[in-house]
């Protein structure tokens, strides 16, 4: 029996049942392919996979992106409780970045190769609260009037997670944590095309400022005004996680954010990140102010 794929009352996003992530055949590996391409958001309720099988599960879609410094670290926790079961204080970095994770934003752009897919699967929830939200920079994109469209036509933006976590008073010094490195920030056009759909899609989110040929005001304005725009229905839907559950999303066309929850009690969840394709994700970087010392580099590593 295939799949079933459900679209989500949103311009983005499927809810898929009736499978084994684990266990899938080929015919049923191409179904949530393709609809990983179509849907760009698929989630898989229920799926409870170990984390080996969360790794081979992302690795369908290419090569892992390595988050941690042990190569042989494929999934990583994106949790506010630490391994002796305690909970991180409001004043803690790990804690600042899960705050950061509330801004829109795609994973790894202020990386020299961005990230193709992420996949996150939830170990223990809150009661309330902790959703993952999702806006189609697609959709956002075919909805921009022909002004806008014509002047983001041919700007880029500059990536860097020092730029966005400063920007909620976060000043991170290089060597603190993934991301936080001296190869430079990544210049991406505003207008990304799908290298699967030929699709274009807004490329924006927190990470992204400093539009070279306009000023820090109007960067920043035309920057806010386009997520601002892009990141309300039809176009996003919010998922309210139950343990179990599994999503993929496709860093290359949507945003996406946590939602607050009462930090102080328990958000687990694990994650694999799928490394974008050299041939389309990779970015040329020019020296990141913030990060001091510049050593240009097309390794995330
Ligand atoms: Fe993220």
């Amino acid at each position: 029996m295939p799949p079933r794929v459900a679209p989500i009352a949103a311009t983005l996003g499927a809810v898929v049942t009736d499978l084994e992530l684990a266990r899938m055949d080929a015919p049923t590996w191409k179904t949530v392919e393709r609809a990983f391409h179509e849907h760009a958001v698929l989630v898989f309720p229920g799926q409870n996979l170990t984390e080996e099988e969360q790794v081979a599960f992302a690795k369908r879609f290419g090569d892992l992106e390595l988050l941690a410094p042990d190569p042989d670290q494929k999934a990583v926790a994106i949790s506010n409780q630490k391994p002796d079961g305690s909970i991180l204080g409001a004043d803690e970095h790990r804690f600042k970045s899960l705050r950061g994770n509330e801004g829109w934003h795609t994973d790894s752009s202020y990386m020299p190769l961005a990230a193709k897919a992420s996949v996150l699967s939830a170990q223990v929830v809150p009661a309330a609260g902790g959703e993952t939200e999702w806006a189609d920079m697609r959709a956002a994109y075919d909805a921009l009037d022909a002004d806008t469209r014509q002047r983001i036509a041919a700007l880029s933006a500059h990536h860097s997670l020092y730029h966005s976590q400063a920007q909620i008073g976060h000043v991170v010094q290089p060597g603190a944590g993934y991301g936080f490195h001296t190869k430079g920030a990544p210049l991406r056009p505003l207008v990304k095309i799908h290298p699967v759909t030929g699709r274009p899609a807004l490329f924006i989110g927190r990470h992204a400022h400093a539009i070279p040929g306009l000023d820090e005001v109007e960067s920043e304005q035309l920057l806010s005004n386009l997520v601002d725009f892009a990141c309300r229905p039809p176009r996003t839907y919010a998922h309210g996680w139950q343990p179990g559950d599994v999503v993929i999303w496709d860093n290359r066309c949507v945003l996406h954010r946590a939602r607050p929850y009462d930090y102080r009690v328990a958000r687990v969840m694990r994650h694999t990140r799928v490394a974008g394709d050299p041939a389309t994700e990779l970015a040329s970087t020019r020296r990141d102010e913030r990060a001091g010392a510049y050593e240009p580099s097309t390794s995330n590593r």
